[in-house]
């Protein structure tokens, strides 16, 4: 007898996932909350921002899934049952969406768009001569699962492509840096800063003052990782004074961004309501279901969140 899988998530499909998880499981007992019946029952858990103290629960949860690469939310919630293990999602479709975010954003600051689009506004044709991809070196701040596919497809389009981690890493045609002996290096030839990186006690306001000014003037910011990465009064600081010369930011430290938040008032701020990517049901439920098979043969698991590093 096999145990059920609770679903709790007030953002995802649970007819959506349940279809994807059943093809993948067949005969899968699924309980979206709150219809979750006995909790004795519950083997397996899949959750994105369940209110802390959830999972203590279920007396006989084995694996926590969490709907998403980011953990920070659920670490947050100190009444974890201490050994149950905690899955997060390392999605080659997530990885797709994140990729086009930074895509559509670096092109369009290359492409003169911004500029464009104000012109067209004014009714005023000024010719505006493109450069070579060559000629715009990008910076990933975090080449994990998803800043390495990030880059990689940075170094398609042509960009001089450089990574920055904690530990040495190497990705095909990206020149890597690691370490806060190397960020000074790394940020003094990324003209397109691009993070990427999970929010950590080691993370949290890494982009400050510091960081922005050892840009290059004029540089521009793209953020997918999580809002508070960024001094955000340090940002709206160094715009002000033509420092950063834009920037594009999909998360923020408060979310939704409270309406009177300063960054509704810069310009040269684009603002995305956290969507850079979503877990994709069809694809993420193969993972899933792979783990759930190696918890019941007593397998190895993989994409385990080391939760004393935070992700
Ligand atoms: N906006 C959205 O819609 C969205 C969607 C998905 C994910 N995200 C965010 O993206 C983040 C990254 O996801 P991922 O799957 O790529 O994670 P990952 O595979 O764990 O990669 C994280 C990267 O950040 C680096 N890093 C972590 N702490 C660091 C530190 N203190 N100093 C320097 N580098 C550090 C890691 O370096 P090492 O490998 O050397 O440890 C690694 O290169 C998630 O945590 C989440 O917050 C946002």
């Amino acid at each position: 007898m096999t145990g059920a899988m609770l679903f709790y998530s007030k953002f995802d499909d649970a007819n959506d996932w349940r279809e994807h998880l059943l093809n993948a499981m067949p005969g899968l007992d699924f309980r979206p909350h709150p219809d979750v019946g006995n909790p004795a029952d519950i083997e397996s858990a899949m959750v994105w921002k369940a209110p802390p103290g959830e999972m203590r629960k279920y007396p006989n949860l084995k694996l926590i899934v969490n709907i998403g690469a980011g953990v920070d939310y659920i670490l947050k919630d100190d009444t974890l049952p201490p050994g149950v293990p905690i899955m997060r999602l390392v999605d080659p479709e997530q990885n797709r969406m994140m990729a086009q975010y930074v895509l559509l954003t670096v092109l369009r600051y290359h492409r003169n768009f911004p500029e464009l689009e104000k012109q067209r506004r004014e009714k005023r044709w000024q010719y505006i001569h493109p450069r070579e991809s060559a000629s715009l070196p990008i910076g990933v701040m975090g080449i994990g699962n998803i800043g390495s596919h990030v880059a990689t497809e940075l170094v398609r389009q042509g960009f001089p492509v450089s990574g920055w981690s904690r530990t040495p890493k190497s990705v095909e045609g990206v020149a890597t840096f690691h370490g806060r002996d190397q960020l000074k290096p790394f940020l003094a030839r990324s003209h397109i800063l691009v993070l990427i990186m999970p929010f950590t006690p080691e993370t949290d306001g890494i982009v400050n003052r510091d960081v922005l000014y050892a840009l290059p003037r004029g540089a521009k910011i793209i953020n997918i990782g999580r809002g508070a990465l960024i001094d955000e009064a340090a940002l709206a600081g160094a715009i002000r004074d033509g420092q950063i010369g834009a920037a594009t930011l999909d998360v923020f430290r408060t979310e939704p961004l409270p309406s009177d938040h300063p960054f509704w008032d810069i310009e040269e701020i684009t603002i995305t309501p956290h969507l850079a990517s979503i877990a994709v049901p069809r694809s993420a439920s193969l993972q899933i279901a792979e783990n759930l098979r190696r918890l019941r043969a007593g397998e190895k698991l993989f994409n385990i969140v080391d939760r004393a590093r935070g992700y």
